[in-house]
């Protein structure tokens, strides 16, 4: 009670798409009056049989929802195994206190002497505890718990209880990282570490052959983790590699980098590279849990930080929040907390999944004519932005600001050519993410159009 169910469930469930069913005024709907005087007529037990039936109503009901449930409804055993069995439960953590002031001269009927409140969270206090799968503080943190993204600092200490399920683990990172990284997460995995592996650092991991090598090594069972600790190179091909052995098994992604850990770990989307392009091979394949540690990044170099930094800027401004502004570990939280809600709402990238590209369609063009080499992804990001903030007609102050991204040199031409071949022009128009004020849309634009603020973003 006083949680802010009804308002975090509200939000959650806009978020990720799913209708929204809260309990207590689904009640009130039936019986046509407020619970309060239900309560006065009729006494307790009569509410909690129409609670009952609408919260298990609810939790049957085929499709996915996010369900506010009343503040006592874990007191009713039905309702406890109904949400075992159907549904993922967080609780919306709130102290006593807090959810008294919040509660009280509310009208509502448990809510009137402070002595008893107290005495009520109390007794339900364990069994909030019984059904919680995940435990939140707001509304990104219903999302990411719903995603399987846990974000702490610290955390990597405690990968082992991080990582599902009590079969073995085989642990995947690149050279570098686990000379870093390697023996805090070797120690954290204990007894269930049965193998470690070694890709490539950098691209060079995203190879058919490095598969090929991983497959040929694991030596894994069914119920197996392949758990991937590096960047988003690493959590690409292991999350491949998982995908393909044995026909998939579980992977865990432990993302060390920032790009790895608001972009490439989550998501499902695991990938190699084919010698005609980047990530043409792959499966999507979701993660059994993302283990992010934003104390990872404190060894990360600043030029790795700041290609981190072109994709935060590129969620900050779909989601029309000055997220860059924010110290790490909370920018980190709160960009995940993105990226996982589009992702939970399009798993497939049919849909508003797209709206992630914002700034791409033009980043790989420079990136493709710069022939994948000294231009970084997030310098071509930097620029992909300005460029796709100018055709929405928008001021581009904050990514000068934060990314002061520099023209490049590079062909147009081959620029031009790539950025066809990538998007497929359609009767003379190409398809791009652009940033409306209801937010970001994919759009239509004259091939002059594209071509002109394409070639505003290269040197002469
Ligand atoms: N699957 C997706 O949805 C998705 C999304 C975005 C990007 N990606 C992919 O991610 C890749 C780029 O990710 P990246 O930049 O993280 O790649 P990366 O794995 O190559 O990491 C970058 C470098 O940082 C080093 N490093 C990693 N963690 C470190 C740490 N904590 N301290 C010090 N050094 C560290 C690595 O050894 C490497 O040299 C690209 O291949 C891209 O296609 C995938
Ligand atoms: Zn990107």
């Amino acid at each position: 009670m006083g949680a802010g169910k009804s308002t975090v469930g509200q939000v959650v469930a806009e978020r990720l798409g799913r209708d929204f069913v809260d309990v207590d005024r689904e009640v009130e709907r039936d019986v046509g009056k407020p619970i309060a005087e239900l309560f006065q007529e009729r006494g307790e037990s009569e509410f909690r049989s129409h609670e009952e039936r609408k919260t298990i109503a609810a939790l049957q009901q085929p499709g996915p929802a996010v369900i506010a449930l009343g503040g006592g409804a874990v007191e009713t055993p039905a309702i406890r195994a109904a949400l075992r069995e159907r549904a993922f439960s967080v609780l919306l953590d709130v102290d006593p206190e807090t959810a008294w002031s919040r509660s009280s001269g509310s009208g509502r009927p448990l809510a009137r002497d402070e002595a008893d409140f107290h005495a009520l969270h109390e007794r339900r206090r364990a069994l909030y505890d019984e059904v919680a799968d995940a435990r939140a503080d707001d509304a990104d943190d219903v999302v990411l718990a719903a995603g399987g993204v846990h974000v702490r600092g610290g955390s990597l200490e405690l990968v082992g209880s991080l990582t599902p399920g009590d079969g073995r683990v085989a642990l995947v990172s690149d050279p570098h990282v686990a000379g870093i990284h390697g023996a805090d997460a070797q120690v954290a995995l204990g007894e269930r570490l049965v193998s470690v592996h070694e890709v490539p650092q950098g691209e060079e991991a995203k190879t058919v052959a490095v598969v090929a090598r991983l497959w040929s090594e694991l030596r894994l069972a069914r119920d197996a983790t392949l758990l991937a600790l590096g960047g988003g190179c690493t959590t690409d091909v292991s999350g491949f590699a998982a995908a393909t052995y044995l026909r998939g098994i579980d992977w865990v992604a432990v993302p060390t980098t920032l790009i790895g850990q608001v972009d490439a770990a989550i998501g499902g989307k695991t990938a190699i590279d084919l010698p005609a392009g980047k990530n043409l091979v792959g499966a999507f394949h979701w993660p059994a849990r993302v283990v992010v540690d934003p104390r990872l990044l404190d060894t990360l170099p600043d030029r790795e930080l700041k290609e981190g930094m072109a994709e935060v800027t590129k969620t900050g401004l779909l989601a029309g929040e000055p997220l860059w502004e924010l110290p790490l570990p909370e920018l980190v939280r709160r960009s995940a907390a993105f990226k996982t809600a589009l992702c939970l709402r399009d798993p497939y990238d049919r849909a508003e999944r797209a709206f992630l590209n914002l700034g791409h369609t033009f980043a790989h063009a420079l990136e493709a004519a710069a022939g994948y080499e000294g231009v970084t992804h997030g310098a071509a990001v930097g620029l992909g932005l300005l460029a796709a903030l100018r055709l929405s007609g928008r001021p581009t102050d904050v990514v000068e600001e934060v990314l002061a991204p520099k023209r490049v040199h590079v062909d147009r031409e081959r620029a031009w050519v790539s950025l066809l071949r990538d998007k497929k022009s359609w009767a003379g128009e190409v398809r791009i993410v652009l940033l409306g004020d209801a937010g970001p849309s994919v759009e239509a634009r004259p091939e002059r159009e594209i071509r002109a603020a394409l070639d505003e973003l290269i040197a002469d």
